[in-house]
């Protein structure tokens, strides 16, 4: 939908966005996020030519923005600017309505489409509309800033920090009530941010400034689970990985298994456990496949009969994990089983490793131990 090629812009010597080759869909909302002076806002504006590029060449929907009639780029691109820009003498539904009323709606329509929308952020309209902005509060007027790029219906939104000088509660709510409009209307929705949790929240995808670099894009969870470099674990919180609901995957935490072929005698599988220090082994074929477990006390109950072997005294029978589960079905599996480990195997059951009790119960200690991530604040020297 939005293409970035080879974007630049310079200010005299200093280059205050670097080749940029931002690519976003249509009906997905990225959030924009990095420190005070990273390029943010100029990233935006470059979209709806407030501002052109030194180099490079943007495309919305597969146009040049430069063929495009700029008056018009702008009427069809809804923009929430930085701090609001409610126009102080005009009512709220005037506010709302300004694009509609430039494209020369008919009047009938664009006062149904103010009131609509004002009902949409829980704002009475017989109780608003007539009202100025400054006899609303912080949060109401931001709203308004959201509808009012709303009003015309555009394919593109374009918001630059809308909800930054609210308090958290507004904060949080509003940021509820994107999710739950974006669910409705699929936009395209630029989003900057310099709060990490609201990227999370809101996007598809987040993309990481720095600099006037882009320095990685991806999913909340791809950035949150492999973050590109320090820079992006600083500013995700070094800890946040291990925060609630995000768990590590089976295959990070998972050991060596201690095994033996299914033909050994059992005096050899003793021998073995006592060096291994483990009560108990897996038991595999030729290709690592698992066959059972075998338990000490078992080989121990059969052990007179000097021609068994491991294979003989084994228990086919046991749980075992899939390596591309989530980590709480490991979880569930160990105490409803109420064993000390468990086997992870792939899709032929080939002994991969196990998960132990213990490696969760350090899992679960970071969990609780975790730190809230780092917000952004101040300028960085670039
Ligand atoms: N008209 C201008 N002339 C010169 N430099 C400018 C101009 N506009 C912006 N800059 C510089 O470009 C850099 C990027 O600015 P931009 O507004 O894109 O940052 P931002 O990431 O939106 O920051 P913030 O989070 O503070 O809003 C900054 O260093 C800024 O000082
Ligand atoms: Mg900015």
């Amino acid at each position: 939908m939005i293409r970035f090629e080879g974007v630049s812009k310079m200010y005299g010597d200093s280059c205050v966005v670097n080749n940029s080759n931002l690519h976003i869909n249509q009906g997905e909302i990225v959030a924009l996020i990095g420190p005070s002076g990273s390029g943010k806002t100029t990233t935006m504006k470059m979209i709806n030519r407030l501002i052109d590029p030194t180099e490079g060449r943007i495309f919305i929907g597969g146009t040049d923005i430069l063929k495009l009639n700029v008056v018009e780029l702008r009427r069809n691109i809804g923009y929430v600017i930085q701090n609001i820009g409610l126009l102080p003498h005009m009512t709220i539904a005037d506010n709302v309505a300004l694009v509609p009323r430039l494209k020369q709606w008919d009047e009938n329509v664009y006062r149904k489409r103010a009131d609509e929308l004002m009902d949409m952020v829980g704002l009475d309209p017989e109780t608003y509309r007539n009202r100025y902005p400054s006899e609303l509060s912080g949060g109401q007027q931001q709203r308004i800033g959201v509808i009012r790029a709303l009003a015309a219906d555009p394919e593109i939104v374009l918001m630059d920090e809308p909800f930054s000088a609210l308090d958290p509660i507004s904060r949080e709510q509003l940021q509820d009530e994107i999710v739950y409009l974006q669910q409705k209307l699929r936009k395209t929705i630029v989003f900057v941010t310099h709060d990490i949790d609201e990227a999370i929240k809101i996007a598809d995808r987040i993309c990481i400034l720095n600099c006037g670099e882009v320095i990685q894009t991806g999913t909340p969870e791809q950035i949150l689970r492999h973050p590109a470099n320090d820079f992006v674990k600083n500013f995700i919180g070094l800890h946040r990985l291990s925060q609630t609901g995000i768990m590590p995957e089976i295959t990070e935490i998972m050991i060596r298994p201690v095994t033996s072929k299914p033909n050994r005698g059992l005096t050899e599988a003793l021998n073995n456990m006592r060096k291994q220090r483990v009560d108990s082994l897996l038991i595999v074929d030729q290709n690592e496949r698992l066959l059972g477990i075998v338990g000490v006390w078992e080989i121990q109950n059969k052990f007179q009969n000097e021609a068994l072997t491991v294979g003989d005294v084994m228990n086919p029978n046991l749980p075992v994990v899939l390596y591309n589960q989530p980590l709480s079905e490991a979880v569930n599996i160990i105490s409803r089983h109420q064993v000390a480990y468990l086997p992870v195997i792939d899709d032929n059951r080939r002994l991969l490793g196990v998960i132990t009790r213990a490696g969760l119960v350090d899992v679960m200690a970071k969990q609780l131990g975790a730190t809230q991530p780092q917000r952004v604040g101040g300028v960085q020297a670039c």
